[in-house]
């Protein structure tokens, strides 16, 4: 028989690796946590109805790269490619926004999943942890955000990534520019499907990689020219707060995102050491997003990081975590006897806080003490029939290889302090 493989696009989170996955996790999450925004969970499917209106008919993500399928009651699903209309949904649902107290700020970490050509950096199922504050209208708001999105970067210790930071205007000066871009856009020579686009989404031509098509794009009305007198003010605010916070950003007036339900600022960190997917972050303001799915008006904003490239990119700078070794005791017996009176002792360690481990499966001592080694544990317990006789324990410490015998009552004990 075949050995089963993960699917196309999808790779396993296994030891030691998976350690930093984690810590990137936690590392992003810890000034969220910091900052007042609370943990929310959602499921890892909704309603397609909810993507196909709130990412945008026109996306790519709706278009090609949804999982949708239908129940066998009949339901119309889809596995959530991202996660903010997802949050904004389950806020709405459950009247978050009529507590008195906007912004409602929320976080969140799980798994999403897009039906993508895989390469390095973009898989079909990815990690992200992001951040939403809904409910407030405010530049500081968005400053927040993106200050601390930077200070979870840096605290991983990564330095060579870019924020580029664009402002996509409102309902006012929007349609204006895009009526203005689509007049541009219509006199160039385009293909079929290009020409199509201008009129559903044309913006997003402007965000076309390929060179024939950019090389025609010199010269396109730049949205920056059209914002309405509030969005200007509104960017001048946001940009200002940032520089006073000391983060240093990047206008990037061609800055155009994948999800149709941003308005005024938009932004993306990219890392100059990933190649094609070079953004391991992104996000923005959504005012409209809340009535596109039923709800009342919300202006809200929010980002996402990709913790797969984030990881990627920590590679790239050469950057390695420091994480401690999970385990702070190996224990190794020798002999039933000796075996039993360790495993008590190590479910004792393990109660009183001590991370512990022991050898299992009748190993040889020598055995044993190779997984001791290889655990990373700061001490092992060994023990053989004498001791047992003595009521004693050997406590050696795997750094100075110094050994003593130990009452075996006073092992917990004298561990937490060792260890604390
Ligand atoms: P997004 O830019 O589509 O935004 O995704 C955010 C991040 O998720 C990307 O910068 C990237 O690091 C990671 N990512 C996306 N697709 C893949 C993939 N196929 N493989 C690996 N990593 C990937 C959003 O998802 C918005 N919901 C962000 C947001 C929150 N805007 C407002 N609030």
């Amino acid at each position: 028989m075949n050995t089963f493989k993960a699917p196309k696009g999808t790779y396993d989170l296994l030891p030691p690796d998976s350690a930093t996955f984690l810590a990137v996790r936690e590392a992003i999450a810890a000034p969220l946590r910091n900052s007042g925004y609370g943990y929310i969970e959602t499921p890892g499917f909704e309603n397609i109805e909810l993507f196909a209106r709130g990412v945008g008919e026109s996306t790519d993500i709706v278009t090609k790269e949804m999982y949708a399928f239908e129940t066998k009651g009949g339901d119309r699903l889809a596995l959530r490619p991202e996660g903010t209309a997802s949050v904004l949904r389950a806020a709405l649902e459950a009247n978050l926004h009529k507590t008195g107290n906007l912004p409602v700020k929320l976080w969140y970490s799980g798994s999403y999943y897009r039906y993508e050509r895989p390469q390095k950096g973009r898989y079909r199922h990815f990690s992200q942890v992001g951040a939403e504050a809904i409910g407030a209208e405010d530049p500081a708001l968005d400053a927040e955000l993106i200050i601390l999105a930077d200070q979870a970067y840096r605290s991983l210790g990564l330095r060579n990534f870019r924020i580029l930071l664009n402002s996509l205007g409102d309902k006012e000066c929007r349609p204006v520019y895009r009526a203005a871009l689509q007049e541009f856009l219509r006199g160039l020579d385009l293909d079929e499907d290009t020409r199509r686009r201008i009129d559903i989404n044309p913006l997003r031509v402007l965000d076309d990689k390929r060179a024939e098509v950019q090389k025609q794009l010199d010269g396109a009305p730049l949205l920056s020219d059209y914002l309405c007198d509030a969005c200007r003010a509104y960017h001048k605010e946001v940009r200002e707060l940032l520089s006073a916070a000391g983060v240093v950003f990047e206008d990037d007036v061609k800055l155009v995102r994948g999800l149709d339900y941003y308005t005024r600022t938009t932004f993306e960190f990219v890392h100059d050491g990933l190649g094609s997917q070079s953004a391991v972050g992104g996000g923005g303001r959504y005012d409209g997003l809340s009535e596109m799915i039923g709800g009342p008006a919300l202006p809200s904003v929010g980002w996402a990081l990709g913790v797969d490239r984030t990881v990627l990119a920590l590679e790239a700078e050469g950057v390695e975590l420091d994480i401690p070794a999970s385990t702070s005791v190996y224990a190794v017996a020798l002999g039933d006897e000796a075996k039993q009176r360790l495993f008590a002792l190590v479910t004792e360690l393990r109660k009183a806080g001590v991370a512990t481990d022991m050898a299992y499966g009748g190993k040889s001592m020598k055995a044993g003490m190779k997984n001791a080694n290889r655990s990373g544990a700061r001490f092992a317990v060994i023990a053989g029939e004498r001791d047992l006789a003595e009521g004693v324990v050997q406590l050696k410490d795997m750094e100075s290889g110094g050994q003593e015998a130990v009452a075996m009552d006073a092992v917990v004990t004298l561990l937490k302090d060792k260890l604390v």
